[in-house]
C-alpha cells in the first residue's frame, strides 16, 4: 500500500489573519476604558480616532481610558459639550473633540479644529459621522459603539491606512 502523504502543518505566515478589524464584547464601563488605555499606550502623535455611536455607547468613557494610557490624569475627561474640542496636555497632546452640537458644518470652521490636525496632536472625535468626509485625514482609525443592552457594549474597530493598521496590530496583541 502507497505510504499515505505527510500532512504538513499549514504554515504559520500563510494563515489568514485578519489585521485591519477587530470586535470587541465590553461588558462594563471599567472594559471600555481599558479597551481605551490599551488603544492610547500605543499612541503616537498625529493619530486620529473617530468615534461613532449613538448617546451613551460608551464613546467618552473610551476616551477617558485613552487618555489614562498615553499618562494623564482621565478625571479630567468630560464631554467637551460647550467647548467642541477639549485639550489635555501631557506626554501626547490630546485634542478630545464632541461634535454632538455642530449642527451645520460652515461651523467647524469656527472650531479651530482644523489646526488640531497638523501632527502634533493625537485627536479624538466624538460624533464623528458629523464630520464632512473631506475633513478625515487619509489614515484614521474608526471606532463603531454599539449598545447592546445595560451592560454590554459591543465595538467595531476598523483601520483606515497602514500607520491605523500598526497602531490596531500592537494594540490587538498587547491585549492578547
Ligand atoms: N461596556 C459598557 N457596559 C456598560 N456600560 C457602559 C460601558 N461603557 C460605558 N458604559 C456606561 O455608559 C454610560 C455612557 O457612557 P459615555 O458617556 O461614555 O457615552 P457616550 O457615547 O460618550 O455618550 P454621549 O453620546 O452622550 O457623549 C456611562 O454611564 C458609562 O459608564
Ligand atoms: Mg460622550
Amino acid at each position: 500500500m502507497p505510504a499515505l502523504p505527510t500532512v504538513k502543518p499549514f504554515p504559520e505566515h500563510m494563515a489568514i489573519e485578519q489585521t485591519d478589524a477587530w470586535t470587541l464584547a465590553l461588558a462594563s464601563p471599567s472594559q471600555t476604558e481599558n479597551f481605551g488605555s490599551t488603544i492610547g499606550r500605543r499612541l503616537e502623535k498625529g493619530a486620529v480616532i473617530t468615534l461613532v455611536g449613538e448617546l451613551g455607547s460608551g464613546k467618552t468613557t473610551f476616551v477617558r481610558g485613552v487618555v489614562l494610557g498615553t499618562g494623564l490624569n482621565p478625571h479630567v475627561v468630560s464631554s467637551p459639550t460647550f467647548t467642541f474640542i477639549q485639550e489635555y496636555i501631557g506626554p501626547l497632546m490630546l485634542a478630545h473633540v464632541d461634535l454632538y452640537r455642530l449642527e451645520q458644518s460652515e461651523e467647524l470652521a469656527d472650531t479651530g479644529l482644523a489646526e488640531y490636525f497638523n501632527g502634533d496632536f493625537v485627536v479624538l472625535i466624538e460624533w464623528a459621522d458629523r464630520l464632512p468626509a473631506a475633513w478625515l485625514p487619509d489614515d484614521y482609525l474608526s471606532i463603531q459603539f454599539l449598545h447592546t443592552g445595560k451592560n454590554a457594549r459591543l465595538v467595531q474597530v476598523q483601520a483606515v491606512g497602514p500607520r491605523s493598521r500598526g497602531l490596531l496590530q500592537a494594540a490587538m496583541s498587547d491585549s492578547r
